[in-house]
C-alpha cells in the first residue's frame, strides 16, 4: 500500500502518498465520487446561471470547507448553514455571506454570533421580539452589524411567524434596533421537498412561495426594503427558484443525494456511498457487515445495497447490518466488501470524521468534515 494516512492531535486525518485502491479502505467508510460531485455542482450552477435567484447551498449537507470552496467557486453567493458552530467553521476559512437559517437564542451563543458579524457579512433567522433585543444588545457592544432575516411559517409547521402582519412586526422591530440590518425574509418549505407527484409538489411550493412573497410585498408598501427572500430545498430548487420574488435558494442535498431524493424525479446523480466489509456469514442467507447506525443514519429508513447485487439490507445494530442474501446469488464471504447508499445523507456525514475522495475506484485524497457535531 503506497498511502499513508496519519491523524494529528486535532484528530483530522490527512493524505499523504500516491494513490489507494478502494479495497484498501478501512471500513466503516463514506466515499465520494468527485467526478459525480463535480457534475452535480455544475448541474446546479448552471440552472442559476439562468434565474434571477441566486444558490447558497446549505453546508449541513456536507460540512466541508473543500466542497464549500468548489460551491462558491461555481458562482454560489454565500452559504447557508444551521449552526452558529458551522457558521465559525466557515468564518475560519474565509467564506463571506453567511447565513445561519435557525434561530440563535442562548445568551453566550449570541455573543458569540455578534463577535462573529464582526468578520463577516452574517444573516440569521429570527421570530421573536425578544431574540431580536437581544440581538441588537450584542452586536451594540461588539461593534458589529447583524443581518437578520425574519423566519415566515410557510407551511413546514416549524419555527417562523404566521405570514403577513405578524412578520411585518418583526421586520419594523428589527429594522428599528441599533446593531441588527433587516435584510429580508426567510421561509423553507420543507414540507413539500419529498412530494412524489411533480404536479402536486409544484403546487403546494408555489402557493408557500406566494404567501413568502406576498409577505415581502407588504412589507415594502409599509417602506421598508427587503433584500432578500430565501427558500427552497433540493425537491423544490427549480419551482421556488424560478418563483417571482424569490432572491436565494438553500438547496444542501443535491450535491450528494440520497435514497429519498432518488425517487424525486431530480437530475442529480448519486455521489456518495458507504463502503462496509462482511464480518460475519452465520448461515448463508445471511451475513453481517461492520456498518451500523453509527455509521449510516435509520431516520429515512434502511439504506439501499448498492452492491453486489441480490443481496438486502434487513436492520441495522448500534455497529452491525444484517443482510439477507438471495439464495441464486454467489455466496458472500467474510471480507468481502458491500457498497450502501445512504437512505438520508446529512444524517450519514454527521457520523463521519472524513470523506475518501474517489476517481476512477482509487482514492484522490481525504477530506476532514470539519463540521461534523458543530451544533452548539
Ligand atoms: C432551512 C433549510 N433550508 C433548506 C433545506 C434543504 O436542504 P436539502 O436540499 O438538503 O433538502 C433544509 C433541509 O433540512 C433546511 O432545513
Amino acid at each position: 500500500m503506497i498511502l499513508e494516512l496519519t491523524g494529528s492531535i486535532t484528530n483530522r486525518i490527512f493524505f499523504s502518498g500516491e494513490s489507494m485502491d478502494k479495497s484498501a479502505i478501512p471500513t466503516p467508510a463514506l466515499l465520494i465520487d468527485i467526478e459525480k460531485v463535480d457534475d452535480n455542482i455544475a448541474q446546479m450552477a448552471n440552472f442559476f446561471q439562468h434565474t434571477t435567484a441566486h444558490l447558497r447551498p446549505h453546508f449541513k449537507t456536507h460540512k466541508c470547507l473543500p466542497l464549500a470552496q468548489k460551491q462558491i467557486a461555481a458562482g454560489a453567493i454565500g452559504m447557508t448553514c444551521a449552526k452558529l458552530g458551522e457558521a465559525e467553521i466557515l468564518v475560519s476559512a474565509g467564506i463571506s455571506s453567511i447565513f445561519i437559517a435557525n434561530e440563535i437564542v442562548d445568551p453566550s451563543k449570541i455573543n458569540r454570533l455578534a463577535a462573529l458579524a464582526r468578520q463577516t457579512e452574517l444573516i440569521v433567522a429570527a421570530d421573536d421580539p425578544g431574540n431580536l433585543c437581544g440581538l441588537a444588545k450584542a452586536a451594540q457592544a461588539a461593534g458589529s452589524v447583524i443581518h437578520v432575516l425574519v423566519e415566515v411559517n410557510v407551511g413546514l409547521n416549524r419555527c417562523g411567524v404566521a405570514p403577513g402582519v405578524a412578520a411585518l412586526d418583526l421586520a419594523r422591530l428589527t429594522a428599528e434596533l441599533p446593531g441588527l440590518h433587516f435584510a429580508g425574509l426567510f421561509g423553507y418549505e420543507g414540507h413539500t421537498q419529498f412530494i412524489t407527484d411533480i404536479e402536486q409538489r409544484c403546487h403546494k411550493t408555489e402557493s408557500a412561495m406566494h404567501e413568502l412573497t406576498s409577505t415581502a410585498d407588504l412589507i415594502r408598501q409599509a417602506g421598508l426594503a427587503v433584500g432578500i427572500v430565501s427558500a427552497g430545498g433540493t425537491g423544490t430548487f427549480n419551482i421556488s427558484g424560478v418563483f417571482p420574488g424569490i432572491t436565494e435558494i438553500e438547496a444542501g442535498s443535491y450535491l450528494f443525494m440520497d435514497s429519498k431524493y432518488q425517487e424525486m424525479g431530480l437530475p442529480f446523480r448519486q455521489s456518495i456511498s458507504l463502503l462496509s466489509t462482511v464480518i460475519s456469514t452465520p448461515t448463508p442467507q445471511r451475513a453481517v457487515i461492520d456498518a451500523g447506525m453509527k455509521a449510516i443514519s435509520l431516520d429515512n429508513g434502511l439504506p439501499k445495497v448498492i452492491s453486489p447485487g441480490f443481496v438486502a439490507l434487513r436492520a441495522l445494530h448500534e455497529e452491525h447490518g444484517l443482510l439477507e442474501v438471495d439464495l441464486q446469488a454467489p455466496a458472500l464471504k467474510v471480507g468481502d466488501r458491500v457498497e450502501l447508499v445512504p437512505s438520508h445523507v446529512c444524517t450519514t456525514v454527521n457520523l463521519h470524521d472524513q470523506y475518501y475522495v474517489m476517481r476512477d475506484d482509487k482514492v484522490e485524497t481525504v477530506w476532514p468534515i470539519e463540521g461534523r457535531g458543530k451544533f452548539q
